[in-house]
C-alpha cells in the first residue's frame, strides 16, 4: 500500500499580489507552510508504516512476523486508536530501511522552495518541468482584473469553456493540454508502489487529484483547490480513497 499526497507550493509574492503564472519565490507566509509541510509529512509517513504493519500484524489469521527485516516478536492488541508501542519502537528502530518515498516538486521556484525542509537522508526529490503550472502565454503576471480590461474576449472565453479553453500567445495553455502534459507523470505514478508527494500548483492538482478521483473534465477546472490544503489519495479495492488536510498557521 502507498500514498499519493497533492499539495499546492507555500504561498508566493504573485499570490499575495493576486498576479497568475511567473516563477515568484514564497512569501513569508509561504515559508511556514513549507517547515510544516515537511514536519506533517514525516509525522504522515511514520503513523502510515505503524497503520499498515498494525493492519497486517493484526488481520485475522496474521502471524507474528511482519517482514523478512523485522525482528519476530510478540505484539499485545493496541488500544483502539492508538499505534501499538511495539510498532513504533520497530519502526523507529529501522528508520534507516523505511520504505521508499519521493518528493516531486515542479521545476518553478515556489515549489521547490516549498520542499526546502524536507531531511535529503530520507527524501529523494525529483523536480519536473510537467508539473509547472498552466502556461498563460500573453496572460502570464496578470491578475484576473488586468486580462478582464485588456483581454475581455479571451477573458469570456475562458469563462465560457474553461477546459479547452487556450491562453493566446507562444506557449499558451489549456486544461486539455495541461491533461497532455501530466500523462507521462501520471504513468510514472502508475508504475511506481511507493509513496509520493507532489508539490505542484492550483490548475496541475486539479488535473491530478481529477485522474485519481475521477472527477469528471466539466467539474476539474473550478474545483476549488486553495492553498495549504494536503490531499492524500489512497488505493482502495475499488478505486482511491481521499483524505484532507488543512494547514492551520
Ligand atoms: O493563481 C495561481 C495559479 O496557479 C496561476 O498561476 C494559474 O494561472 C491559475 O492559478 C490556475 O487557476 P485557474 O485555471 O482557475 O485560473
Amino acid at each position: 500500500p502507498r500514498v499519493i499526497y497533492i499539495t499546492r507550493h507555500g504561498e508566493s509574492e504573485d499570490n499575495v499580489a493576486g498576479r497568475i503564472g511567473g516563477d515568484a519565490s514564497l512569501a513569508p507566509s509561504g515559508i511556514g507552510y513549507s517547515k510544516a509541510l515537511a514536519r506533517f509529512i514525516d509525522r504522515r509517513r511514520l503513523e502510515f508504516a505503524v497503520e499498515v504493519e498494525e493492519a497486517t500484524h493484526h488481520a485475522p489469521g496474521a502471524t507474528t512476523s511482519m517482514s523478512a527485516s523485522s525482528t519476530p516478536g510478540t505484539c499485545s492488541e493496541p488500544e483502539a486508536g492508538s499505534p501499538c508501542p511495539e510498532h513504533l519502537r520497530r519502526y523507529r528502530r529501522r528508520r534507516c530501511g523505511e520504505p521508499d518515498f519521493e518528493v516531486w516538486t515542479s521545476m518553478l521556484k515556489r515549489a521547490m522552495e516549498t520542499v526546502e525542509y524536507f531531511d535529503p537522508q530520507r527524501y529523494r526529490v525529483k523536480n519536473i518541468k510537467s508539473l509547472n503550472e498552466i502556461y498563460a502565454g500573453k496572460c502570464e503576471g496578470m491578475t484576473y482584473s488586468e486580462i478582464a480590461r485588456d483581454f475581455p474576449e479571451e477573458f469570456e472565453a475562458r469563462q465560457l469553456d474553461k477546459f479547452y479553453y487556450r491562453y493566446p500567445g507562444i506557449g499558451g495553455e489549456s486544461y486539455a493540454d495541461v491533461v497532455l502534459r501530466l500523462q507521462q507523470v501520471i504513468v510514472e505514478l502508475e508504475r511506481i508502489r511507493h509513496s509520493v508527494l507532489l508539490v505542484t500548483h492550483r490548475a496541475m492538482a486539479r488535473t491530478l487529484l481529477a485522474y485519481f478521483m475521477d472527477i469528471p473534465t466539466t467539474q476539474m477546472p473550478d474545483m476549488e483547490l486553495p492553498l495549504g490544503y494536503v490531499y492524500a489519495c489512497e488505493p482502495r479495492p475499488f478505486g482511491n480513497f481521499l483524505r484532507v488536510w488543512r494547514y492551520d498557521s
